[in-house]
């Protein structure tokens, strides 16, 4: 990566601490300051993992830069000009020597930089404790030092800032993780939902009156008029895929009625119409929402905008919507398909059908809708034609 070269190079430099070592090795409070809680030091502490610390400074601070050596972790230092090399870097803690910078407000500039919102941030600096703490809180620095520095507080401050760095970074990286397999998984829940209502799908159009691509062309109709009505790519898409399964409840009956050529008897048609509620028990209850949704559209697609339908006699808005656009999809194709019982109408007789009964059997919205997309479901009939052996 650039930044590593950077580094490597940055490091020739002369700047980097130990280039820097000889005007660093001053001591402070009398003690070497390289030697103190290095990583191997005398408790036999483990190992840091090695992090970033960039260090903010006019010139290199005496005192600090081999306190931080002795920690293990990779050092760089950084001019004020230098600053915004800073942004999207990896760095697990920045100090900055406010004494050489002649003031935190370098502090507001390190916040705004790319990934660095919430770096933990080291303000090292010299006078009033109080005043330098009220100053630093309010530009939001993590913690503070007031010289003269006792490099074993130093160390351990620098320590805790670092773990803590770390450990937010791997909580992120965590939570990215997870919410990518999260992501999948319900991806591939969802594709697995798709795949068993189109092999449901399938399984309807054995008896859905010699279907052929009935279920295909209703549900094209379907995302027309729902799009037409101003519902989302998502809500066409699902009411689509749930449409095909309106009439599953017809698998329960028996040929001799289903294949009728004739005109059915009144306890005929009465079986013929429970496939509406047949269909909607088969579905319901399920916690899919496709499943859901099939179900309310197999219950409601013959009920009647003017309540004259069935199974429940609803009307108007008290009807799904899903139920009324599926309603109109559903007849439209019926009209323009030859059935055992019936010759297939042209298009214009059929379109003809549906602007009539606007406002009795369909919803007036849901029609206008499908006017409005005529030019779309020609072009999905073209594809998809109403064979004469369709139905
Ligand atoms: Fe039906
Ligand atoms: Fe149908």
């Amino acid at each position: 990566m650039g930044a590593d070269l950077e580094f490597s190079e940055r490091a020739d430099h002369g700047r980097d601490l130990g280039q820097d070592s000889g005007q660093d090795s001053g001591q402070e409070h009398g003690q070497d300051l390289g030697q103190d809680l290095g990583p191997r030091d005398a408790a036999g502490a483990c190992e840091p993992e090695p992090a970033l610390i960039a260090v903010l400074a006019a010139s290199a601070p005496p005192q600090l830069l081999p306190a931080l050596r002795a920690l293990g972790h990779e050092i760089q230092l950084f001019g004020p000009e230098e600053i915004g090399e800073l942004a999207g870097w990896p760095v697990a803690l920045m100090v900055v020597d406010q004494d050489s910078l002649g003031g935190p407000e370098i502090v507001r500039t390190l916040r705004r930089l790319d990934g660095h919102a919430r770096t933990p941030i080291l303000l090292v600096a010299s006078g009033e404790a109080g005043a330098i703490r009220r100053a630093a809180a309010a530009l939001a620095v993590t913690e503070v030092l007031v010289r003269p520095l006792d490099p074993i507080e130093l160390q351990m401050r620098v320590r805790a800032l670092v773990e803590l760095s770390l450990a937010r970074r791997e909580a992120e990286r965590a939570t990215r993780t997870m919410s990518r397999h999260v992501a999948g998984v319900v991806a591939e829940s969802e594709a697995r939902e798709r795949e068993i209502i189109q092999r449901l799908m399938l399984a309807a159009e054995f008896r859905d009156d010699d279907a052929g691509d009935h279920l295909t062309r209703v549900a094209g109709c379907t995302i027309a008029i729902a799009e037409g009505l101003g519902l989302s790519e998502r809500e066409a898409n699902d009411i689509a895929l749930a449409s095909t399964m309106h009439d599953i409840g017809k698998i329960g009956i028996p040929d001799s009625i289903l294949l009728k050529a004739g005109p059915l008897t009144s306890e005929e048609r009465a079986e013929m119409q429970r496939h509406a509620e047949r269909g909607h028990r088969m579905l319901q209850n399920s916690p899919s929402r496709l499943l859901q949704l099939a179900s309310e559209i197999a219950l409601t697609h013959h009920e009647r905008w003017d309540g004259a339908g069935y199974p429940q006699g609803l009307s108007g808005s008290a009807i799904p919507l899903s139920g009324r656009i599926v309603a109109v999809a559903d007849v439209f194709d019926a009209l323009i398909s030859e059935r055992v019982y019936k010759a297939a109408w042209p298009l214009e007789k059929a379109r003809a059908y549906l602007v009539q009964h606007r406002g009795s059997h369909f919803d007036p919205a849901c029609v206008d809708a499908f006017l409005s997309r005529w030019e779309d479901i020609i072009g999905l009939l073209q594809d998809r034609p109403a064979t004469p052996k369709a139905a």
